[in-house]
């Protein structure tokens, strides 16, 4: 192997003590195969020596056989290997690559370029310290400039590099150099980059890669791989106030209960007086505990259990911070989101919010604006697709500690994951608290659920009707209640057609509008559970997000899934409404079953099928189901 250090062959311990304590970069290079960035990461690999004897061997053969340097080494063919994977369709969104110095270890995230490929540059830049961005010296600043540049902005990273490359083939001409350099800095300055660093480079040629070039004389700043090296990391995050999320909570036998977590930012030593967030309690570091003993200090970096003075609540997802400068409590945002799904983005669905250690459930608004991620103007949007970039406000189902993501990325940034499927659909960094939320406090009132459900002598109930239209729904609801009524329950029906007459009149049909319509009428059930009434829901109700939203805001036990069970052709052929038969004439867009998905229920409480049985057969069940589940019984303390 062709290897950094003789020290490897002569004292292998040495080596490994040497290089456990380098430190780190963890950067990103931004630019396309066109702009050379393959043959300047192998260029950067090979420097290094961080390419085994075997790997090599192969280039040289390689670049002789299909090699584009008439028999040189290309370099490019030692990054491009995946490329090849990548056509035979193994995904790899973000490669990331080692090598080490003697002087530094880095990471590089290498990620494709295309406008498309958005989402891996997150990924891939999320946690980088510095951003290359490569420019081809013969084209200058190009619209895909623009939008990596202003992601590595969006994305916080600090360390920006221009690359100005193939400098050879402008025959190493300043004039050139410093109108790419003056262009540049007119634009970095539009969207917040304040200061880079720039370079004149030849991937190809090594051009002051490794060292300063020759061919540069009027170049007076660093070679790119000393700036590498020396460029400070982590400094400023051990600068920051203290923050650590609460990974676990270690509690081996009744004496001895640690926190446990990665420090994110800031310092901590034993006595320093501590603040559990969201809560806000307080107390003293009493240890730091780790593996190899106890520390006198731990600063941002270290994974530590900290134990505390007193005996406070703290879980999993809370926050420790210092107790003088605590981060912000707030369960409503202004936020950034880049979606990162190919299901697009839907207002008002409720997804799975992870920020730091915390998991919550959230809802996105309507996007105020997104943004064209080429030319940074911001355009009106009504959901976020694949790839896009908007601000939205977010709100969550419980208070949750932060930091807005310019102050720290860890606390202020987060990821956006589906309920259903599990998976990341995006990521967001917070701007700050909508100061709605600081300003509306619950109000508790004397007459509650209980007093009023009491007084009618009943449960309340949420009976949710699902199916396709015209499944039977609404005519079956329509004989629960009247049934229900006549034993003098107190009842409601919201009916789909009926709630987009007035509350939902300006919703439609697409998907969007839907889960708008759902989670309306799921908080208007839940207002009238409250009022202690038994409420009847016909909606279609396609998706099994918004179902599933809607049964998590009642009570345990008072929502009812009730699915009306009805193939789509004997919907069709019945078509009361006359509406199947213009979807299938096209005039009617987006209908149910026909180009709109309908997703039936995995666990309703009742099932009807309605080509068993009738109507009336179908509201007998439910009421005789209603009944043997005892939801139809009194409240407790009614006779
Ligand atoms: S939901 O999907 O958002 O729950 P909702 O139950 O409110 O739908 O409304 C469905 C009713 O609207 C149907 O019964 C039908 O009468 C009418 N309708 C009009 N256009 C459509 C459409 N494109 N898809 C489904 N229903 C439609």
């Amino acid at each position: 192997m062709a290897h950094v250090s003789d020290l490897i062959e002569k004292d292998i311990d040495a080596y490994l003590e040497q290089h456990q304590h380098k430190s780190l970069l963890r950067f990103i290079t931004c630019g396309s195969v066109d702009d050379g960035k393959s043959t300047l990461i192998g260029r950067l690999l090979y420097d290094s020596k961080m390419i085994f004897e075997d790997q090599l061997a192969a280039l040289e053969a390689d670049s002789k056989k299909v090699g584009t340097q008439g028999g040189e080494i290309d370099f490019a063919l030692l990054v491009d290997g995946l490329a090849a994977e990548r056509e035979q369709g193994i995904t790899i969104d973000v490669a990331y690559r080692f090598f080490s110095t003697d002087r530094r270890k880095f990471i590089v995230a290498d990620t494709p370029g295309h406008e498309q490929y958005t989402r891996n540059m997150v990924t891939g830049g999320s946690t980088a310290d510095l951003a290359v961005i490569l420019i081809d010296g013969r084209k200058g600043v190009l619209t895909q400039t623009r939008r990596h540049s202003y992601l590595v902005s969006l994305l916080g990273i600090r360390h920006v590099v221009l690359a100005v490359n193939k400098m050879d083939l402008v025959g190493f001409d300043q004039a050139r150099y410093d109108e790419i350099v003056a262009d540049y800095t007119a634009f970095a300055a539009q969207i917040g980059i304040k200061d880079f660093l720039a370079i004149p480079i030849s991937g190809l040629r090594g051009d002051n890669i490794t060292s300063k070039s020759d061919a540069t004389p009027w170049y007076t700043g660093p070679a790119l791989m000393e700036h590498l090296e020396t460029v400070p990391v982590d400094d400023t995050l051990s600068a920051g106030p203290f923050r650590m999320p609460v990974q676990w909570v270690n509690r081996p036998n009744l004496d001895f209960r640690g926190f446990s977590g990665f420090i994110a930012s800031g310092q901590v030593k034993p006595g320093d007086a501590v603040r559990v967030l969201p809560s806000g309690q307080t107390s003293r570091v009493a240890r730091i505990v780790t593996r190899d003993g106890d520390l006198g200090q731990a600063i941002a970096g270290q994974s530590v259990t900290l134990t505390l003075d007193d005996e406070i609540d703290c879980s999993r997802g809370d926050v420790l911070a210092t107790a003088d400068s605590p981060p912000e409590v707030a369960d409503q945002f202004e936020t950034t989101i880049v979606w990162m799904a190919d299901e697009p983005m839907l207002p008002g669905r409720p997804y799975w919010l992870k920020a730091g250690t915390k998991t919550v459930s959230a809802q996105i608004a309507e996007p105020k604006y997104k943004v064209n991620v080429n030319t940074m103007e911001h355009l009106a949007a009504k959901q976020l697709e694949l790839n896009e970039i908007g601000v939205c406000n977010i709100s969550l189902d419980q208070p949750i500690a932060f930091d807005p993501y310019t102050d720290n990325k860890d606390t202020g940034g987060f990821i956006l994951i589906d309920r259903i499927t599990n998976s990341t659909v995006g990521a967001g960094m917070i701007h700050f608290a909508l100061r709605r939320a600081h300003n509306i406090h619950w109000q508790a009132l004397d007459v509650n659920r209980e007093s009023r459900a009491a007084q009618k002598g009943q449960k309340p109930a949420v009976l949710w009707f699902t199916g396709l239209s015209g499944s039977g729904k609404s005519t079956i609801a329509n004989l629960v209640e009247k049934r229900l009524h006549s034993q003098g329950r107190h009842t409601y029906i919201l009916d789909g057609d009926n709630v987009r007459h007035g509350l939902n009149r300006d919703l439609g049909f697409t998907d969007a509008d839907r889960v708008e319509n759902i989670r309306r009428v799921a908080e208007v059930s839940k207002l009238m559970a409250d009022a202690g009434v038994i409420t009847l829901v016909s909606f279609i109700s396609p998706f099994r997000t918004e179902r599933r939203m809607a049964r998590e805001l009642m009570a345990p036990g008072e929502f009812f899934e009730i699915y009306v069970c009805t193939p789509l052709a004997v919907a069709e052929s019945r078509d009361v409404k006359g509406l199947y038969k213009k979807a299938r004439a096209g005039e009617l867009r987006n209908f149910t079953g026909i180009d709109s998905p309908y997703e039936a229920p995995e666990n309703a409480e009742i099932t009807v099928d309605t080509t068993t049985m009738t109507a009336e057969e179908a509201a007998e069940r439910i009421v005789a189901e209603l009944e043997a589940r005892g939801i139809l019984r009194p409240a407790i303390g009614e006779g």
